[in-house]
């Protein structure tokens, strides 16, 4: 029996890439998916429905459950209408991962208004709808005794919890996209919900584009284990779609054969004073904090 029979996942983004590859992991391990997928350029310019209609055929194929879904997950009819299809279509909601996104890299100072925009909207509001759809949905199931055990998973990126500089639009998107996880799970667990967030790393479309990126990490291995391959990603976000998994509101890092546990934003020190500063005292008494060691961590690839 595979880890995920009797559940029924939405993987938005899943025509391609790292959503394509949790699709055909979800459905090998017994999910019913629906596999949502806009079929744009890495932009978001344009749509086709061809790259989600051939793999729910390809898990069809493979003797699994799935049906493709265009809608677009930056419209509350677009989310609606996706969560509401996995109900109509498989019974029930029991997982959603959060994955569908687009790049529009460009420093801040040559950024256009759209180029903003568009990437703050898929990837932000493009988590946002299907969210509350979905916990609209759970909360009605809570309420009426039903034991979902719900998962929500979100895709955030080191581009914004790492602070790549090209992608101003993308990572504050990014690191909003794991605060909203972590905002989510202390308001949808009484509801039974898990959230967590993902930020992955594998070779794709997206990843090719990227700014900063060694040619070396985005080659494929001539043999051997390929680290970049987007289906090592999947397991991971697989186990935490699980309906036991005891993880909750945690981000990781997951790459290759690693899975890194994030710690969130921390105060690492303090100056302090009974009452309110002045200027003066903050000049001297502030400037200490410049120096205080503040490692982001690195990327262990
Ligand atoms: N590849 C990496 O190393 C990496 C690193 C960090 C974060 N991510 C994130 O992982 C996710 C998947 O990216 P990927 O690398 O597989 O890229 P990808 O381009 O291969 O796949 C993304 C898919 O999302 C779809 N999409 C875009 N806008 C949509 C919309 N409005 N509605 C529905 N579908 C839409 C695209 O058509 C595409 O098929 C993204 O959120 C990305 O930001 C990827």
């Amino acid at each position: 029996m595979g880890a995920l029979e009797n559940r029924v996942a939405v993987i938005t983004g899943a025509g391609r890439g790292l959503g394509r590859a949790h699709a055909l992991l979800f459905a090998a391990e017994g999910a019913r998916v629906v596999v949502n997928d806009l079929g744009g350029g890495p932009d978001g310019s344009g749509n086709d429905a061809t790259p989600a209609q051939l793999v729910a055929d390809e898990i069809r194929a493979a003797g699994g459950q799935a049906v493709a879904s265009t809608a677009d997950i930056t419209t509350a009819e677009g989310a609606d209408s996706l969560i509401r299809q996995a109900i109509e279509e498989f019974g029930a909601l029991h997982v959603l991962v959060n994955n569908a996104g687009i790049l529009r890299d460009r420093t801040i100072v040559n950024m256009t208004d759209a180029e903003w925009d568009d990437v703050i909207k898929v990837h932000l509001r493009g988590h946002f709808m299907p969210t509350r759809a979905a916990a609209r949905y759970w909360r009605e199931q809570s309420k009426a005794g039903a034991t979902l055990q719900p998962s929500l998973i979100n895709t955030t990126s080191t581009s914004g919890l790492f602070n790549n500089p090209g992608q101003a639009n993308y990572g504050a998107a990014k690191t909003g996209s794991a605060t909203l996880t972590m905002i989510a799970q202390r308001e949808l667990g009484r509801y039974g919900v898990k959230a967590n967030a993902i930020a992955p790393a594998a070779r794709t479309r997206l990843t090719l584009a990227t700014p900063g990126i060694s040619d070396a990490i985005l080659s494929t291995p001539e043999e051997g284990f390929d680290p970049m391959d987007p289906a090592n990603v999947s397991p991971f976000v697989a186990y935490l779609a699980t309906a036991d998994c005891p993880i909750r509101g945690r981000v990781f890092f997951v790459a290759g054969g690693g899975v890194h546990l994030f710690q969130p934003f921390a105060l690492v020190d303090s100056i302090t004073k009974d009452g309110t500063w002045t200027v003066a005292e903050l000049q001297k008494q502030a400037a200490r904090l410049a120096d205080v060691p503040f490692d982001l961590g690195r990327i262990p690839l």
